[in-house]
């Protein structure tokens, strides 16, 4: 199971040191909220914030965008080429699914759909073979701290069912990233259901414990 850590949750006044505590911690995948004011009411940070985390944190950790953003099928690239190995678009905010999947791809990075807690999974199916990460919403987007939404168990195990039968009809696999109210007490059970990839923002980044301390506490959950 990766475990993704949601930097929203951080202390955004000194993010570059909350992103080193949790590679310091073992975390290699950070997952980057990308929030425009306009797809979601949120706004966060875009292009020259996450250059400024890769020159901090050098080529290793891999940087995952979560766009939340009404124009993401034209500003894709500023994330890439800002240090974002992965782009996630909403299939909600883009109009061609099928050409900006394939546009990241071919901007040199690895590609997901992001679907919020009520959109059905069929838009994704249409792209299945075109992807790398599906990124099911287990909150509705635009902040940390939300409460997990368990009504999302179903699309997620239509999910997995669909990437088996991808695979083994020869296709590639697809990773389901869970995002959303995940905790040490649920992590368990979205493995279960066919997530490989969990986002976690307030259960890393939390007053009550250090990111390495509340990481091997979800780490235990999954023993
Ligand atoms: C919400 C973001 C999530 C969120 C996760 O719009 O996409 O990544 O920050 O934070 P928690 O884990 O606290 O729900
Ligand atoms: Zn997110």
């Amino acid at each position: 199971m990766i475990i993704a850590p949601s930097v929203l949750t951080a202390d955004l006044a000194d993010l570059g040191n909350a992103c080193r505590e949790a590679v310091d911690a073992g975390i290699n995948w950070m997952h980057l909220d990308i929030m425009d004011g306009n797809f979601v009411p949120n706004l966060t940070f875009g292009p020259p914030v996450i250059a400024k985390l890769r020159e901090a944190l050098g080529d290793g950790p891999i940087f995952d965008a979560h766009l939340m953003i009404e124009n993401a099928e034209e500003s894709f690239q500023q994330y890439i080429d800002a240090g974002c190995n992965h782009i996630s678009v909403h299939v909600e905010a883009v109009t061609h699914l099928h050409r900006c999947v394939a546009a990241i791809r071919e901007g040199g990075a690895t590609a997901g759909v992001t679907i919020n807690p009520g959109t059905p999974i069929d838009a994704v199916l249409e792209v299945l073979t075109e992807i790398d990460l599906v990124l099911v919403m287990s909150v509705n987007p635009g902040y940390g701290g939300q409460s997990f939404i368990p009504t999302v168990e179903g699309k997620v195990r239509r999910l997995k069912e669909a990437i088996d039968a991808q695979v083994a009809a020869g296709g590639r696999p697809v990773q389901i990233q869970i995002d959303g109210g995940v905790k040490a007490h649920n992590i368990a059970m979205l493995r279960e259901w066919g997530a490989s990839n969990c986002v976690v923002g307030s259960g890393l980044f939390n007053d009550s414990a250090s990111v390495a301390d509340n990481l091997a506490i979800i780490h235990s959950a999954l023993e």
